[in-house]
């Protein structure tokens, strides 16, 4: 769904995307966005601190014939890793690890071109506490409920309400917001292996859910995009 997404973005009339855009994965690890972007004829560049995800994503790249460009970075360093700019960036899975998301945001915004598009995909602080709870580790539930981001710690979770007024601070316009898994995490596997059809079902139900905010708050993950 979240490449789904990307795609329409990229794909959208006036996007100006069709001769490809200059994309930036942030903390894009070992490539599985960003090799399927270069696919689409897109120029892609990967920033991530670990040398072993970005040799995985250059052994990825080779395997199906196209170009990726690995830098070893932090996201602190976008701006001058990055030059000319980006149309698009991506930041998927990253904002929870880094110790301050509001100046991350703001740095992202400083290397994308005006009316470029972000793509952000963050993880869902409540899907993380009932997870716990029906564990029954509910101390840790307890804790975490009460967890909203905050700057000088790592280890962060976002409601849909504070991923967007991060948004808003460092200067974006939201286009959307969507949940991820909502279900798939809860579903247990054995039922999905035994029950024919039970896979493609459960796809259709979370990409309907998915639409719905009342859903946001059981999502595992959010996935904004914004501009
Ligand atoms: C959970 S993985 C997500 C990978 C990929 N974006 C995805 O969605 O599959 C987090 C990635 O962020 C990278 N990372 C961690 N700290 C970072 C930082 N300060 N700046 C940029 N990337 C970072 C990690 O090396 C890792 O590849």
């Amino acid at each position: 769904m979240v490449w789904e997404a990307l795609e329409a973005a990229l794909a959208h009339p006036g996007a100006f995307y069709e001769q490809g855009a200059r994309i930036v994965d942030v903390g894009g690890g070992t490539g599985g966005f960003a090799v399927r972007l270069a696919e689409l004829g897109h120029q892609v560049t990967v920033v991530d601190p670990s040398p072993d995800a970005l040799a995985a994503l250059g052994r990825r790249a080779r395997e199906v014939g196209v170009e990726v460009t690995g830098l070893q970075g932090d996201l602190s360093d976008l701006a001058s890793l990055v030059e000319g700019g980006a149309d698009v960036v991506l930041c998927h899975g990253v904002l929870e690890v880094v110790p301050d998301p509001a100046a991350a945001l703001a740095t992202i915004r400083e290397v994308l071109r005006p009316g470029g598009t972000l793509s952000l995909l963050v993880a869902q602080r409540h899907a993380a506490v009932i997870a716990r709870a029906m564990a029954g580790h509910f101390p840790q539930a307890l804790a975490l409920l009460a967890d909203a981001p905050d700057a000088g710690k790592t280890g962060h979770r976002f409601t849909s309400d504070e991923a967007e007024s991060l948004l808003a601070g460092a200067g974006f316009d939201l286009v959307s917001t969507h949940g991820v898994r909502v279900f798939a995490d809860l579903v247990p596997g054995s039922l999905l292996d035994l029950e024919p059809g039970a896979a493609t079902s459960l796809l259709e139900l979370e990409r309907v859910a998915s639409e719905l905010p009342e859903y946001l708050s059981l999502a595992a993950q959010l996935h904004l995009l914004a501009r």
